[in-house]
């Protein structure tokens, strides 16, 4: 369940590569540490919302569904979590316009040092988190025969180890408090072959195969698990590519669907969500 929030002010404050004796001052170690901190004034009255931490939020999907969450859920506390610090700052200060809490937490998801740092500061300010966004992920286009072995890995580190470290770091508390919500972002490659992309997609069918297995285990713990598979979807890994932006859905379309999810009774878990272009996938 959602803890209290002690400080009636919202803040973001990026939250840098800290020790251990400064995480044990979270408050007064976030503003110090922090290159750029922002305040800001909640909804009056509110009270505190969930937790909910979104991993890839700097940009694109990611950074449409802090702000769907910021929209929809009253007194929501957002984690944000990408590498890029302005960029990341820059859409916990949107976060923060629209009158919720954001805090970024400068992070690369697939280095188990980062996401342990990540989750112990996360620890401090906000005491864990309710809802996990698995939304970091990268794409390199590659035809099998011709993948680098440095490329494979990285898309493998990107998509899925990433998920795998932030949910061993994260879903813990969630099993201890008997309630949570994972989302776990797959894509239609991680349902059909993709020709030159065959990293991509054996990293998308892992999250797949993860997720089911995530869901198996944690259900009867009270915790729900979505895997979302979205189709082309407008973002900045489309820049350059050449598709007229009406063959792509809205970031915001598929941001909507993490919200929805969220807010069904906790006697239904939708499992899955296959989101396309209505004029067919490019
Ligand atoms: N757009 C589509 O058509 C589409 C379709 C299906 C699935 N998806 C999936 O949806 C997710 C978001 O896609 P998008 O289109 O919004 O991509 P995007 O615009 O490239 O954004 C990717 C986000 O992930 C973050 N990220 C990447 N590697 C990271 C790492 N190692 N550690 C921390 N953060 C990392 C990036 O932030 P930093 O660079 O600041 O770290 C950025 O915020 C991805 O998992 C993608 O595979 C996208």
């Amino acid at each position: 369940m959602p803890r209290t929030l002690s400080n009636a002010s919202t803040t973001v404050a990026v939250a840098r590569a800290r020790s251990q004796r400064e995480i044990a001052k979270p408050r007064k170690a976030a503003y110090r540490t922090g290159t750029k901190t922002v305040s800001g004034r909640g909804k009056e009255g509110a009270a505190p919302g969930p937790v909910v931490l979104v991993t890839g939020a700097s940009q694109g999907i990611g950074a449409a569904i802090a702000r769907a969450f910021a929209d929809a859920i009253p007194g929501v506390r957002l984690a944000l979590v990408a590498r890029q610090e302005k960029k990341l700052a820059a859409v916990a200060r949107e976060c923060v316009a629209r009158g919720v809490a954001a805090r970024a937490f400068v992070g690369d998801v697939s280095s188990e040092s980062d996401v342990a740092r990540v989750a112990a500061e996360v620890q401090a300010v906000w005491g864990g988190v309710d809802v996990l966004v698995n939304n970091a992920g990268s794409f390199r286009p590659g035809r099998l025969l011709e993948t680098s072995v440095a490329d494979f890995d990285a898309m493998i580190a990107t998509n899925l180890r990433s998920v795998f470290l932030v949910t061993r770091a994260f879903a813990p508390a969630m099993v201890r408090r008997g309630c949570g919500d994972i989302f776990n972002m797959s894509s239609i490659a991680g349902l059909s072959a993709y020709p030159t992309s065959a990293g991509y997609c054996a990293a998308k069918f892992g999250v797949t195969g993860l997720s089911k297995v995530m869901r198996a285990e944690l259900r009867d713990k009270g915790v729900r698990v979505c895997t979302v598979y979205p189709g082309a979807t407008l973002s900045p890994a489309w820049e350059g590519s050449g598709f007229p932006e009406e063959r792509l859905m809205p970031a915001e379309d598929v941001a909507r669907a993490f919200v929805d999810v969220y807010r069904l009774t906790r006697r239904t878990v939708v499992e899955e969500i296959v989101l396309r272009p209505q004029a067919g996938d490019l």
